[in-house]
């Protein structure tokens, strides 16, 4: 049995994105706009965007919850798998993000499926019923994502998808002395998963590493 797999170099990275259904134009605007209006370039990479867009198309997902909206990219690609009565409830600390993705949504083809909740995940979380989505996508603040996990395993119906971003903490996983101080928590966090009850996971090594699992 052959299970060493390949190792993923930059340039295996290079060859999956220029061969993964590319963004589209408004994405791409959304991108350069995001960056024009100052926000950080910190949303998920194009390739990961389309694996997201798959994943909650196959789960035949209806409601679809994130914690860290940013522009509103990752929220966008997502929407675009539900059907016409689907929903994206997205959750954004920092205002001026917020205030973007709405204004970016509202120009969006999925513009009625998106909905920003202003707020910390930790706060505004509590308020989603349990069992009300069919899907989770966890993209923000490394220190609180267990209790992030704690709440998608309360939200996400049975057979629902639950993923998690930067599983490859920044680039950084392997660094001795890592700049990002978020380093130490996506560690913890990645030893965490492998042990959750009710959760079968696997890193998907794209982008900057996904968590995806499925509630059990
Ligand atoms: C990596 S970005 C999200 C990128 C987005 N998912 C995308 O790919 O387009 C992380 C976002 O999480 C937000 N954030 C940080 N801490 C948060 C918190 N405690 N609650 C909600 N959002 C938070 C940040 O303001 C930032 O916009």
């Amino acid at each position: 049995m052959a299970d060493q797999g390949s190792p993923v170099s930059a340039e295996h990275f290079a060859y999956v994105r220029a061969r993964t259904t590319p963004e589209d134009d408004f994405l791409a605007q959304l991108r350069s706009a995001a960056i024009e209006a100052g926000l950080p370039e910190i949303h998920i990479a194009p390739e990961q965007g389309a694996f997201l867009q798959i994943l909650v198309r196959l789960a035949g997902a209806r409601e679809v919850i994130e914690v860290g909206t940013l522009g509103g990219y990752s929220a966008i690609w997502m929407a675009r798998g539900l059907p016409p009565e689907g929903r994206v409830r997205t959750i954004e600390v920092n205002p001026a993000h917020a205030n973007f993705a709405e204004t970016w949504v509202a120009r969006s083809d999925v513009a009625g499926k998106i909905e920003v909740h202003r707020g910390a995940g930790l706060d505004v979380l509590p308020r989603f019923a349990d069992g009300s989505a069919d899907a989770a996508f966890v993209d923000a603040d490394k220190v609180n994502y267990p209790g992030y996990l704690e709440h998608c395993l309360r939200i996400v119906r049975p057979g629902g998808l639950i993923a998690c971003d930067n599983a490859f903490a920044f680039g950084q996983l392997f660094d001795e002395e890592p700049e990002d101080p978020g380093v130490p928590h996506v560690r913890a966090f990645n030893d965490l998963v492998p042990r959750v009850a009710g959760l079968t996971a696997v890193i998907a090594p794209f982008g900057d590493g996904c968590w995806v699992g499925v509630r059990n």
